[in-house]
């Protein structure tokens, strides 16, 4: 049985609390994992840009030693001369171990996943799922605050269309004595969907509001998000909401001495360069963490797939 991962309910608790614990013993001793997936083959098939999520997938195998083909954009695959992501997924199934694929329509790793006979990870579709941004999320909420439960998270920005908020938020709703509050101007809410689904659903106590400032003293974590552009309908709406939240020193005046703020990166400018290096600045470092764990996910998921 071929074991994909769409979605970040495709893996369990414990199953996610195992990765996290496996990709803290390669940071421990990296040595220790460098020849693991040897003769391993990952293809990352990007019909989207990315920067973090492509190239710490390709470090996360050369890491393992494996090694890796692909492409990074629609335009230099068969895709452009209409080929279905189904026949893709089948093709590269022939040369491949594991694909990473990333799609701007919602649901294509599941067809990828549907037709290929190798394991899939969506590596970010639409504005729906993106699971393996979520692990790096928790991986750098563990080793910043040694847990996973009891904490308030803020998630600010974008929330209708930023995946890795919906799946990060799904991912925090298994654990126990979250807290979670939206910040986001009118039109880019929560949809509704995620707040039914998965808040309600699960009784994840929560609140929404469009100022930052009010909320900051009782967060323990802060999520910051661009305005996904790509995403919008026009122009004119993109350019009236980019800037609604830039976060500064004077933002951060009221917050706790702990918080840790995240951001899944790309920014445009919605964290102000003058916080990188206040020690509550963890974006880059979750960047690093990126790669570690996407070498515990594809370690776990090619072991699986030999037995
Ligand atoms: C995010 C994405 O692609 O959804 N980036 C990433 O994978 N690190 C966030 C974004 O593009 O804003």
């Amino acid at each position: 049985m071929v074991r994909n991962i769409l979605d970040v309910v495709d893996l369990s608790v414990e199953e996610i609390n195992d990765l996290i614990k496996l990709a803290c013993d390669i940071i421990n001793d990296p040595k220790a994992y460098s020849e693991k997936c040897r003769g391993k083959k990952l293809a990352t098939l990007f019909f989207e840009p990315s920067t973090r999520t492509r190239l710490s997938f390709e470090a996360a195998m050369y890491e393992l030693g494996g090694s890796v083909l692909g492409f990074s954009e629609a335009q230099s695959s068969s895709a452009s001369k209409g080929e279905s992501v189904a026949d893709t997924a089948r093709v590269v199934s022939c040369y491949a171990d594991i694909i990473a694929m990333r799609h701007p329509k919602e649901g294509a790793p599941r067809v990828a996943a549907d037709n290929a006979s190798i394991p899939v990870i969506n590596a970010g579709d639409g504005g729906h799922n993106h699971p393996t941004q979520t692990l790096t999320d928790l991986l750098t909420i563990y080793r910043e605050k040694g847990r996973l439960n009891n904490f308030t998270i803020g998630f600010c920005g974008d929330l209708k269309f930023g995946r890795t908020v919906h799946s990060l938020i799904n991912a925090l709703s298994r654990y126990t004595g979250i807290k979670i509050v939206l910040i986001s101007p009118e039109e880019l809410k929560l949809p509704s969907y995620v707040k039914k689904d998965v808040l309600m659903a699960k009784g994840i106590p929560y609140v929404q509001t469009t100022d930052l400032e009010s909320v900051m003293p009782e967060l323990d974590i802060l999520y910051m998000t661009r305005v996904q552009k790509e995403r919008f309908f026009n122009e004119e709406d993109y350019l009236r909401l980019k800037d609604s939240y830039i976060l500064n020193m004077k933002k951060l005046e009221n917050a706790k001495k702990d918080l840790c703020i995240l951001h899944p990166l790309p920014r445009v400018n919605e964290i102000s360069k003058e916080i990188d290096n206040d020690p509550r600045a963890c974006y880059f470092k979750q960047v690093l963490n990126g790669k570690y764990i996407r070498m515990a996910l594809m370690l776990t998921l090619l072991e699986e797939a030999a037995r």
